[in-house]
């Protein structure tokens, strides 16, 4: 099955979140599954100057604003999957983010930007492109690439079936309506049965209402969008496809995230000698300036600081945990009143709260080795990565039991099966509360460690994933 994977991030070479992660591994993972796997990614600087052996697929322009797009047949390093990349510096070749500038404003051209990715995929799948491989089914992700499926279903060639999945939700590329003439769409498209979202025009919706199926990053976030509490606004167009809508549980790179190979780490360890885990918190609490207490609990957060991530619960519930005896480490970026909060939090506690503002891959990986637990207290979850990462590390996710986070943790009190510690209503006292359970259980070693034993021994590997996307691609 010939299949293209569309997204504007992929690890290690562009990446904001856990979308880079599941493009740098679900291809992958198709491809050993024995599929025919393409991906088509905009050229963006990170991602053209890393790539080899550039063979011009065929010239066009001016599209979107850009006099001359190329695309181009290329190699990425590491990655086996052959890739498309969209040559169009006008719109690509900048600094900065790949969504955003330096100082965190949206590029102002991003329609046009992420338009030309979802004309691109189009153009692929009606066979327009190149010649030799046509895509049977195009795999849209998140919004940036939601226009795929529109193009598609407006191109009177198209066979190709298009699956779109959602990453999360609450970023939609929303544009001003009165642009929609930018995007070379028949009119009727820009109708609420079609991407118009009150007056403004969604690229989100596009995905949304054009793709032959939809899924989302774990069952539960695939319940929780079909209603108004998670939906943003979308949840009744997710209902209304509700036969067409699932969820897959995202997986874990081994190749990344595995604890007795990672060479970021102070010392390997595996779930049968977990002396190294030891030497990597002693190594993590020397790194930080915490106090070198092996009988401490050490809790870590590899986050974007956002309001999703529910860290303000943290920030209220701090004094408890420390009181407890508990010690944090906290790695993000993001809101500047988070950033400031952990700041200050890290002054007001020297020696038990320690904070890096900053985006680094390789700590994040002492951070995850190092600490006993890693909290993912958030609001809403489409799946969550830094969980599983943490299970496979041997620390105890401490999570908000929502989205992929119930999918993927099951709390140490909930009978012989726990890996980690779980709790429902986002206020501070059932975090207090949760902490304070997971600090009483550090405490008593025995349990601790079967805990650990258990969470070693999960498997969410992108494997099982891929099947389950192979069979959907099937259905389509
Ligand atoms: P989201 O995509 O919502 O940010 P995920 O848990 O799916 O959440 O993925 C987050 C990814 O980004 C993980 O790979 C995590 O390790 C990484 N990450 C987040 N913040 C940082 C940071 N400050 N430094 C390094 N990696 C980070
Ligand atoms: C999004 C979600 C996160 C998910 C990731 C990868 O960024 O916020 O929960 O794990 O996409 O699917």
């Amino acid at each position: 099955m010939r299949v293209l994977q569309v997204a504007s991030e992929i690890f290690p070479l562009v990446k904001t979140g856990g979308l880079a992660d599941v493009m740098g591994a679900l291809p992958q993972a198709l491809q050993a599954a024995g599929a025919d796997v393409r991906l088509l990614l905009p050229g963006l600087p990170a991602i053209l100057d890393a790539a080899l052996d550039r063979q011009p697929v065929c010239t066009m322009g001016p599209l979107f604003g850009a006099g001359r797009v190329t695309l181009v047949r290329a190699r990425l390093p590491g990655n086996p999957v052959p890739a498309y990349l969209i040559e169009a510096p006008y719109l690509y070749r900048r600094p900065g983010g790949p969504y955003q500038a330096a100082d965190g404003a949206a590029w102002s051209d991003n329609l046009q930007r992420f338009a030309l990715l979802g004309w691109m995929a189009g153009q692929m799948a009606a066979g327009e492109i190149d010649p030799g491989w046509e895509p049977e089914i195009v795999h849209a992700h998140d919004w940036h690439a939601g226009l795929a499926c529109a193009y598609m279903s407006a191109h009177p060639a198209t066979t190709a079936k298009s699956v779109f999945t959602i990453h999360n939700l609450a970023f939609q590329g929303l544009f001003p309506g009165a642009e929609f003439g930018h995007l070379g769409l028949p009119p009727r498209y820009m109708r609420p049965q079609g991407l118009e979202f009150y007056e403004q025009l969604s690229f989100m919706k596009a995905g949304l209402m054009y793709a032959d199926r939809i899924t989302t990053v774990s069952p539960t976030y695939a319940q929780e969008i079909a209603t108004p509490e998670f939906g943003s606004g979308l949840d009744g167009v997710i209902r209304q496809r509700a036969d067409v809508v699932s969820g897959i549980l995202n997986g874990v790179d081994p190749e990344v995230w595995s604890p007795a190979t990672d060479p970021l780490l102070a010392a390997p360890y595996d779930a049968a000698h977990l002396a190294g885990k030891a030497r990597c918190k002693a190594a993590l609490q020397a790194e930080f300036g915490l106090a070198p207490h092996a009988d401490a609990p050490l809790f870590c957060i590899v986050s974007r600081l956002t309001a999703q991530k529910g860290l303000d619960l943290v920030l209220a519930a701090l004094p408890a945990a420390l009181q407890a005896g508990a010690q944090f480490v906290v790695q993000g970026t993001g809101d500047a009143a988070l950033e400031a909060a952990f700041g200050a939090a890290a002054q007001t506690h020297p020696g038990r709260v320690a904070v890096f503002l900053g985006y680094d891959e390789d700590r994040a990986h002492r951070l995850i080795g190092g600490a006993d637990a890693i909290m993912v207290p958030s609001r809403f979850e489409p799946c969550g990565l830094t969980q599983l990462y943490g299970l496979r590390y041997g620390t105890l996710p401490l999570v908000r039991r929502v989205g992929g986070l119930a999918d993927t943790v099951v709390d140490a009190d909930a009978g012989e099966h726990g890996t980690g510690f779980a709790f429902g209503e986002a206020s501070v006292p059932a975090l207090e509360a949760t902490l304070r359970r997971a600090i009483d259980t550090f405490r008593q070693p025995a349990r601790w460690a079967a805990l650990v034993q258990r969470a070693m021994a999960q498997d969410f590997s992108w494997r099982e994933a891929a099947q389950k996307y192979l069979a959907l691609y099937r259905l389509a």
